[in-house]
């Protein structure tokens, strides 16, 4: 299985198998523009591997129609037969479909695509909007109808997704459109090697796929490639570069904007925007202005000047990504003026030319006293953005981490999302496995991130989803480089997937988006045992976030890790620095006091329900009990365990269900193929090396802290 184009990166979820429904039939594509042409150019593709064929509708734009795909004869044949399937813009279909008829898509039962249209009803005009479609499948035609090139593009992809179940017997016109407008991937990249973080941040997935050793890396094919998989998981946004912006990547903005540009012009035929992240202090480090104040009319003229230069060069600019007063860049606070202050100065540039600053709510303070108990992380973007709530100009979105403290592997919801209703906010999940085994173990997050979207409180039971629909969107960092699996750990692929599938529709389960990447990815149907090899990655994945849980942190407690790489166990490496991430533990108990009664008081930064659920350990649930409590390590979770036994035996699981799916995965050999099969085997006996470390290290740490014996009375080292 290759990728198009590209012979040795592994093709994902879009091997040429996955068009085989499609590209086996007659197509006719009606409608311009460059997202058409992608579409055609899709369709031709798959019609070449699968002998369909697919033509260009004649319309005042295409004077001759273009027919592709199968042998000459088949082509010839294929401009006088009847379509199969029909892409359609309904501006290219005004009234009565005049545009349609005698273009060869007629049936027996008519005319399927004014059928089609019909069948839309008063939802047609106007109502599938920038990105949305239709598919219908009328008589023996199935169509897709859009009405900007963008939808009629996604719609392909769903079909693809669909598979025959797509051409099947007849279905009434299904409307799909994103759930939320901006589905967007941060890469945090550096164009520069950094000495300690290497060329992509938190990467594990070799180099990066824009930037190589200070240059662009100009490897088109990959980034075509790149685009198509996001544009076919519904991902329309990019930034292309760390959020920790460095002396080269700021440069970006000015000097080196071709180097954007140029990546720009790949991704943008299949509707992918690029954003760039930018140094607050750019017009000082860029320009020698004296100052860069948000306040000073000079500094404000900088930006706008600047920023109308970025859309003179690259029209359909997203906008800039900042991360600022956070982890020493720079920001707002050098100047005494606040978050809002700071976001405006840039929305204010972007403004003219339709841009959106994401602005990251992720500041706090990483030089805290770990002596000083009054000071909680998890307060920190709370106490900075909730009283500036609406304050902010219509196009800034705050950027906030899911958790209040760092993509650890369990972590409340942040109450920020919960306390800016005048505020666009996006969510920001974190695909690249930094604290959830580093593309080295399997972790399927999509749970994760479900059970975050799904949140809800108040009367009207809004949720997280909600609010990134209603507001900014959705964002993650990606989990992809230069690896051949793209990956690294080529199960980590399904993660990318879940995240645009999550973006367009937050209400697909985790166990369906994982069915329709496998079944795009692995081709099960053309194996010798489709059901085993579907049912054995769903027990090796479905609940592999869980047990990466059950044999790292304990009960929502977080870190533990080796400090700096954040990869395996250290469970005081975080306990006495400056970071702001500690458990406590002593010979009594563990957890973090984050109650009002008598902690830190970040409890009572949740509106009701949850300040009264997490304030108190009889009704706090047992997996964050130690986020917001300390307890002795005798106390009783309503699981009816103590907590050191839960330890104990929550470690001792995890392992052995990684032993588990190391059986599994072996059991999968000749149904997938051999060089992911080998990869995969690889990463898991890495896995189970490192699951066994953590419960070692965590189950010693505890018993040597409480001199509790394991009731079990297993091994305790
Ligand atoms: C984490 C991560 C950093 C990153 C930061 C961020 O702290 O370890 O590498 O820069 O998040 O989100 O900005």
């Amino acid at each position: 299985m290759t990728t198009p184009d590209l012979i040795d990166v592994h093709p994902a979820w879009l091997p040429v198998e996955a068009f085989r429904a499609v590209g086996s039939r007659r197509t006719l594509v009606h409608g311009d523009g460059m997202l058409v042409d992608t579409l055609f150019d899709e369709v031709e593709r798959a019609c070449a591997a699968n002998g369909g064929t697919v033509r260009r509708a004649a319309d005042p734009h295409h004077g001759v129609p273009a027919t592709a795909g199968g042998p000459d004869a088949a082509r010839a044949q294929a401009a006088a037969t009847p379509a199969q399937l029909v892409f359609a813009l309904t501006a290219t279909v005004p009234g009565p479909a005049p545009g349609f008829r005698g273009e060869a898509v007629r049936s027996a039962d008519g005319d399927p695509v004014e059928a089609a249209r019909a069948g839309l009803g008063a939802t047609a005009v106007g109502a599938l909007g920038a990105e949305g479609f239709a598919v219908t499948r009328q008589g023996e035609v199935t169509v897709v109808l859009a009405e900007e090139p963008a939808g009629l593009l996604y719609g392909l992809f769903e079909v693809v997704r669909r598979g025959e179940a797509a051409f099947g017997p007849p279905y009434p016109a299904r409307v799909h459109r994103p759930a939320a407008r901006r589905r967007m991937l941060d890469h945090w990249d550096n164009v520069d090697v950094h000495p300690v973080m290497g060329q992509v941040e938190r990467g594990y997935a070799g180099g990066s796929i824009f930037w190589r050793d200070g240059r662009p890396r100009r490897d088109h094919a990959r980034l075509r490639a790149y685009a198509r998989l996001l544009a076919a998981c519904g991902v329309n946004a990019v930034s292309v570069n760390n959020v920790n912006v460095h002396a080269t990547e700021a440069r970006l903005l000015t000097g080196r904007l071709d180097d954007v540009a140029e990546i720009a012009d790949v991704l943008r035929p299949y509707g992918i925007r690029v954003h760039l992240s930018v140094t607050f202090a750019a017009p000082v480090v860029l320009d020698a202005l004296p100052t860069a104040d948000p306040l000073d009319d000079a500094v404000r003229a900088w930006w706008a000047e600047t920023t109308r230069r970025v859309y003179a060069r690259i029209p359909d600019f997203g906008g800039y990504v900042v991360k600022a007063d956070s982890e020493g860049q720079p920001g707002p606070f050098s100047y005494g003026r606040d978050h809002a202050d700071g976001a405006n100065l840039l929305a204010e540039a972007l403004a003219p030319h339709d841009g959106v600053v994401h602005w990251r709510a992720f500041v706090y303070d990483h030089r805290q006293d770990w002596r000083d108990r009054s000071t909680d992380r998890a307060r920190a973007a709370h106490d900075h953005f909730a009283p500036l709530d609406g304050r902010f100009r219509d196009n800034v979105v705050v950027q906030v981490k899911h958790g209040p403290i760092d993509f650890q592997t369990r972590e409340p919801v942040s109450p920020v999302i919960m306390a800016m209703s005048a505020t666009r906010l996006a969510v920001e999940f974190q695909v690249t496995q930094e604290y959830t085994g580093q593309q080295r173990h399997v972790c399927y997050l999509a749970p994760s991130w479900s059970e975050v979207l799904r949140f809800g409180w108040g009367d009207e039971g809004r949720t997280v989803a909600d609010v990134a629909v209603d507001g900014g969107g959705l964002v993650a960092v990606s989990n992809v480089g230069d690896d051949p699996f793209w990956t690294g750990h080529p199960l980590a692929q399904a993660n990318l997937y879940a995240f645009g599938r999550l973006a367009w529709d937050p209400r697909l389960t985790p166990q369906a988006v994982l069915d329709e990447w496998i079944d795009l990815t692995f081709d099960p149907a053309a194996t010798a045992d489709p059901e085993t090899l579907r049912r054995t990655l769903h027990e090796v994945m479905d609940d592999s976030w869980r047990s990466y849980e059950r044999y790292s942190a304990p009960l929502g407690v977080g870190f533990m890790v080796r400090p700096s790489d954040h990869y395996g166990p250290d469970v005081d490496g975080y306990e006495y620095t400056s970071w702001g991430t500690y458990h406590f533990a002593d010979r009594d108990g563990v957890g973090v006091d984050r109650t009002r009664a008598t902690g830190t008081g970040f409890t009572g930064q949740y509106p009701p329900p949850w300040s009264q659920v997490y304030e108190s350990t009889a009704s706090c649930p047992d997996e964050l009990v130690l986020f917001f409590h300390h307890v002795p390590y005798g106390h009783l979770l309503h699981s009816g365990r103590t907590v050191i036994q839960h330890i104990y035996d929550t470690h001792f699981d995890g392992v052995a269900e990684v032993a588990e799916t190391r059986r599994r995965w072996t059991s999968l050999a000749g149904l997938v193929d051999a060089a992911v099969h080998a990869r995969v085997g690889e990463r898991l006996d890495e896995q189970l090396r490192c699951a066994q470390e953590w419960c070692d290290q965590v189950n010693a740490y505890f018993y040597r802290k409480s001199g509790v014996p394991d009731a079990q009375g297993r091994a305790l080292h």
